[in-house]
């Protein structure tokens, strides 16, 4: 296959720098078609150059997507789900503008192992997305990174259960249960390793990765050392009392303010519910660690 032609939407969130620095880093741009179309609704924002090209385009209006998805082979979508706009605008438009040209798909997922947790139809707006760029004949790729950790941000300063302002951790699930987490970078990295793969029929639909494998304890003896004088009050609450409360809520009804909640869920029930991988996809994407080395929780 030549390089792929690929485009990038939801450049402003989380994932939209540290994928475009991967893509365009020494390590993955031999293998890619210079420029990468990097979609925002304000291009004004940023400077074009000869690696990345911005393009205007607004999930309100599939037409606007014309110019920067015709002739793409991969789209990577890092859209936010503050509105399901931006999950189905970038699919339909890329249905619309470059189905005889795509080869790939990454859809928005970068989180929980949907699939395989208890709760029926937990952010069912990821699954269904996924299912019908599938459905569409799209090789989809989901990128399932758990929870990501960020210095200054997640599972450094905002740590599941805990309240800063109290210094009270409510820690669920049994003592010493770990869970995957993965650097933002290295997740941008991970995103690079796929686009670049080749032949992407040899890759599952599902890609987990993790860059270490934490508890909740090691994030909050993390976040006292970087926070002298700080104690945490720590309140452990069992598993199978976490697994009650969850089902009692999530039977009532999803409402998207006991989000955080959900995850603490997940994390207190251990291997393969959701945040914990059993297996994971990091050797097949970066095999021995050939094109990156994954970042250590803590170690930055
Ligand atoms: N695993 C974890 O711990 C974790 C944590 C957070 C998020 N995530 C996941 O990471 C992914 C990205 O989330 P995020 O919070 O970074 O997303 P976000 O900030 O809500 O959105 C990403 C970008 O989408 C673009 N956008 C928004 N509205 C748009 C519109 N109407 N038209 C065109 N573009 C629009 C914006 O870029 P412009 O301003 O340039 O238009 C925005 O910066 C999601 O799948 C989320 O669930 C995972």
């Amino acid at each position: 296959m030549t390089n792929p032609v690929i485009a990038v939407f939801g450049t402003n969130g989380a994932l939209g720098k540290p994928t475009l620095d991967a893509l365009t880093s020494s390590t993955f741009s031999s293998k890619i078609s210079f420029p990468i179309r990097a979609i925002t609704r304000d291009p004004s924002k940023y400077t074009s150059n000869d690696e990345i090209k911005y393009y205007k385009a607004d999930s309100a209006d599939i037409d606007s997507f014309k110019d920067v998805l015709t002739g793409v082979d991969v789209l990577i979508n890092l859209g936010g789900t503050s509105d399901i706009q931006h999950y189905d605008t970038p699919l339909d438009a890329l249905l619309k503008y470059a189905k005889d040209t795509v080869k790939l798909y990454i859809p928005s997922q970068f989180g929980t192992e949907l699939d395989v947790t208890d709760l029926p139809g937990f952010l069912q707006v990821k699954t269904a997305h996924s299912e019908k760029a599938r459905a569409a004949g799209v090789k989809t790729i989901d990128v399932i990174n758990s929870l990501f950790f960020v210095p200054g941000s997640y599972l450094y300063e905002l740590i599941y259960g805990f309240n800063p302002e109290t210094n009270v951790a409510v820690v669920r699930g049994d003592k010493g249960t770990k869970f995957d987490t993965s650097y933002l970078g290295d997740v941008g990295k991970a995103v690079a390793a796929i686009v670049t793969f080749g032949d992407y029929s040899k890759l599952p639909n599902k890609i987990r990765i993790s860059s270490d494998r934490i508890t909740l304890d090691d994030a909050l003896d993390n976040y006292e050392k970087i926070h002298p004088g700080v104690k945490i009050t720590r309140e452990y609450v069992s598993k199978a009392e976490t697994y009650k409360k969850a089902h009692e809520l999530y039977d009532a009804g999803f409402d998207f303010k006991d989000f955080l909640f959900y995850l603490e869920y997940f994390i207190s029930q251990g291997t393969d519910k959701g945040v914990s991988f059993s297996k994971n996809e990091n050797e097949l994407i970066n095999p021995g660690e050939s094109l990156f080395k994954w970042t250590k929780y803590g170690s930055i």
